[in-house]
């Protein structure tokens, strides 16, 4: 019997770690294209220690991590403010305000398959209720077939598109929309 997997809000003392998981997963979520220089970058700059010690004490965000015999295997970042690129603007019209952003859903290797990213999903979107949200949006890489079936089933369902920076290179993401 697999161990059971407890969902919590992450800590500051939690960022070495969360980089960590963040190096191995976000690449999994890029298409075969991207070089490896533009997701060393990308990771460099966004997905550092540092930067998530900043997510961790931003009030309009709240990171989720899901951990299993001690040991982190996953993580969500929510975005509680209002988006600015114009593309997610179009997307999610009128809705805009009262939703969350499902910034990142990212679990290890090992666990996929297994519930751990659905039981992130339900706290991520338990959280966003309890905030008062109407609903939550995502953007997810066009070619991250995996991620948008799992999002598909949690309810979403592709409300537009965009772009998205990844070093040098611009991806094209669908943007995915759930209303409570
Ligand atoms: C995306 C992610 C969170 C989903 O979690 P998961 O545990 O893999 O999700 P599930 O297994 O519940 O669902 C994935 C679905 O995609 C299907 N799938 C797997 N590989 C697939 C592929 N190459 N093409 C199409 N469907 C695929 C699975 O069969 C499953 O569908 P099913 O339940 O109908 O059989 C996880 O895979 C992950 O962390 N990936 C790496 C990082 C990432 O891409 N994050 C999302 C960034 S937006």
């Amino acid at each position: 019997m697999s161990s059971p997997v407890i969902i919590e809000r992450a800590t500051p003392a939690d960022a070495e770690t969360l980089s960590e998981v963040a190096a191995i997963t976000f690449p999994l979520a890029c298409p075969p294209e991207t070089t490896p220089e533009d997701t060393a970058e990308f990771i460099a700059n966004v997905l550092s220690p540092q930067r998530f010690t900043e997510y961790l004490t931003d009030p309009t965000r709240t990171v989720l991590k899901a951990v299993a015999e001690d040991k982190l295997i996953g993580y969500a970042l929510l975005n509680a403010f209002a988006p600015t690129d114009p593309d997610v603007i179009a997307a999610l019209g009128a809705e805009l305000d009262n939703l969350i952003e499902v910034s990142k859903v990212y679990v290890l290797p090992d666990h996929h398959g297994g519930g751990v990213s659905a039981q992130l999903m339900t706290a991520a979107l338990d959280a966003a209720r309890a905030g008062g949200a109407t609903g939550a949006w995502l953007g997810v890489n066009q070619k991250n077939v995996r991620a948008q079936r799992f999002y598909a089933k949690q309810g979403f369902t592709v409300a537009g598109t965009k772009t998205f920076l990844v070093g040098a290179q611009l991806h094209n993401d669908y943007v995915m929309l759930l209303k409570f």
